[in-house]
């Protein structure tokens, strides 16, 4: 007979005009990946709060292990051997990876820290997980994916029952996904029990033994994976059927002008030795594909003067630009909503509507005066458009749930007017159902005339919105596809292209 490592019964948690959870009934077996979904703001961030000992619930109860479990800090849910790996990671940046790994119990020989212990033990854990780094290196040099393995050694390295996983892929590539579910599977072995939030619904069948789906912060269900298809999980995530994930699939979709609009002809960047040549036409969605690390952020950063362009030229509509910061850019009509949503995005402790007009505040000012009214008109609409859930305007972004957060900085760009936007992995974090709604909002713009650039490690999401992709390999344009041959072979041949030189390393 399967065991319940934790449940949890009737637990209610409510925020200053929002409920996020109403009376959850939940029970986690021991050893099993249980798979938590729903949608934008559904609760699923605060259910995992609760259970860490980070908010108090309202109401209702918990056992562990079948002994009350009701905790009042991390830290007693840490005792307990609750880990957490949050949606927004939790390392100090100036530290090194040994340091952040064993933070809290840092070893000891008297008054001084054991270096040679503390580098043995983090290598060791460092082993486990995967994570190939000198454990000296400061966290701040590191990229995402191997913090999210800091992260995950964090939580390993000491006593581990249940480990709690928010989002662990957004920000994975295709190879880092399957060593991280390599992982998994081998920690499972050894007993470990996982809870699992993800908004790839097609994860769920590889990882997942069940699923609990969170609707508005109630209950709706939990399923064997087995017995269930992503048709049905999404029908019971947003309370209806979703007959297609891309709009390009059921509807006659608009076509690009075929006017050029930007123009990038032979840019150097940094970090990389190649000429990289592209175009962007009025009305165009265009797809920037291609692995993590082939120069894809880096290149739309230097349109955008955001990194030093080392040679070659941007023109839009025919006029060749010169864009030494990303003020200027703005100023031409180019946006970049970046992949670092945090630091280059959002101000976390300003209301949703400062943050949403921030960056088109010259619009509503007239002779240095903002026009307030117009400003909160604005952002009120862009913020109804986008469905963002929060109970009023003045809410702090920081209190939004992390796909409402990504809502918001699409606003912000969005709002903004520009005449090309780029947006690096726009949706990550993004619920299935509001993601359609995006991909509708940005063909709106498209029939203004606008040219879209979007980089993102989804596939399918390219394939399914763009007209055209150029794929990037090695710090060079590998190859560009129409959308009439679009086929997931073709362009991974492309991203999987060595470049001539060889002297580029992925
Ligand atoms: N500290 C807080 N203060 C006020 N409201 C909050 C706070 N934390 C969460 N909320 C609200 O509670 C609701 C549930 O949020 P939660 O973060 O649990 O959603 P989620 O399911 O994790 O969504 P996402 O997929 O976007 O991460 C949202 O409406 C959110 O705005
Ligand atoms: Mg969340």
């Amino acid at each position: 007979m399967e065991t319940d490592i934790l449940s949890i019964q009737n637990v209610s948690k409510s925020f200053p005009g929002v409920r996020a959870l109403s009376n959850i009934v939940l029970s986690v077996r021991k050893g099993e990946v249980h798979v938590l979904v729903g949608e934008n703001g559904a609760g699923k961030s605060t259910l995992i709060k609760i259970v860490c000992g980070i908010y108090p619930p309202d109401g209702g109860t918990m056992t562990l292990e079948g002994e009350p479990y009701f905790p009042r800090t991390p830290r007693e849910a840490m005792n307990r051997g609750i880990r957490v790996v949050y949606q927004e990671f939790n390392l100090l940046s100036y530290l090194s990876v040994a340091e952040n790994i064993f933070f809290d119990r840092l070893p000891r020989r008297g008054i001084r820290v054991d270096r040679k212990k503390l580098f043995r033990d983090a290598s060791e854990i460092m082993a486990r997980v995967g994570l190939d780094a000198d454990p000296w290196m400061p966290v701040e040099l590191l990229g995402v994916a191997q913090m999210q393995l800091v992260e995950i050694a964090k939580a390993l390295s000491s006593k581990c029952r249940v480990l709690i996983l928010d989002e662990p892929t957004a920000t994975l590539s295709p190879g880092e996904i399957s060593r991280l579910f390599e992982i998994i599977r081998t920690e499972k072995k050894q007993g470990l029990t996982v809870i699992y939030i993800s908004h790839h619904l097609k994860e769920i069948y590889e990882i997942g033994d069940r699923i609990t789906v969170l609707r508005n912060g109630e209950l709706v269900g939990t399923k064997e994976t087995a017995e269930i298809d992503i048709p049905h999980i999404v029908s019971m995530m947003v309370g209806r059927q979703m007959d297609a994930e891309y709009p390009f699939m059921d509807s006659p979709h608009p076509k690009p002008t075929g006017e050029p609009l930007l123009e990038v002809k032979g840019l150097r960047i940094a970090s990389s030795s190649h000429e990289i040549s592209f175009h962007l036409k009025k009305g165009e969605i265009l797809g920037i594909s291609g692995l993590v690390g082939s120069r894809r952020t880096e290149t739309v950063r230097a349109v955008f003067g955001a990194d030093k362009k080392l040679g070659g030229s941007v023109s839009l509509e025919g006029r060749r630009l010169n864009v030494t910061s990303p003020k200027d850019a703005v100023r031409e009509g180019i946006c970049l909503l970046t992949e670092d949503r945090k630091s280059q995005g959002l101000v976390l402790d300003m209301p949703v509507d400062a943050n949403i007009s921030l960056a088109a505040l010259d619009k509503f000012s007239h002779f240095g005066l903002i026009d307030k009214k117009a400003e909160r008109g604005a952002s009120q609409r862009m913020a109804g458009e986008l469905a963002i859930k929060t109970p009023s305007m003045s809410q702090l972004v920081r209190n939004l749930s992390g796909g409402n957060q990504q809502k918001t900085v699409l606003a912000k760009w969005i709002l903004r007017d520009a005449k090309v936007l780029i947006f690096d992995e726009p949706t990550r974090g993004i619920d299935v159902g509001a993601k359609y709604e995006i991909y509708l909002l940005l063909w709106r713009l498209l029939a203004e005339g606008k040219g879209i650039m979007i980089v993102s490690s989804d596939l399918n999401e390219l394939i399914g919105i763009c007209h055209r992709i150029v794929v990037f390999s090695g710090g060079a344009v590998s190859g560009e596809v129409l959308r009439r041959d679009f086929e997931q072979e073709r362009i991974l041949k492309y991203a999987y292209r060595v470049s001539h030189e060889g002297s580029d390393r992925e």
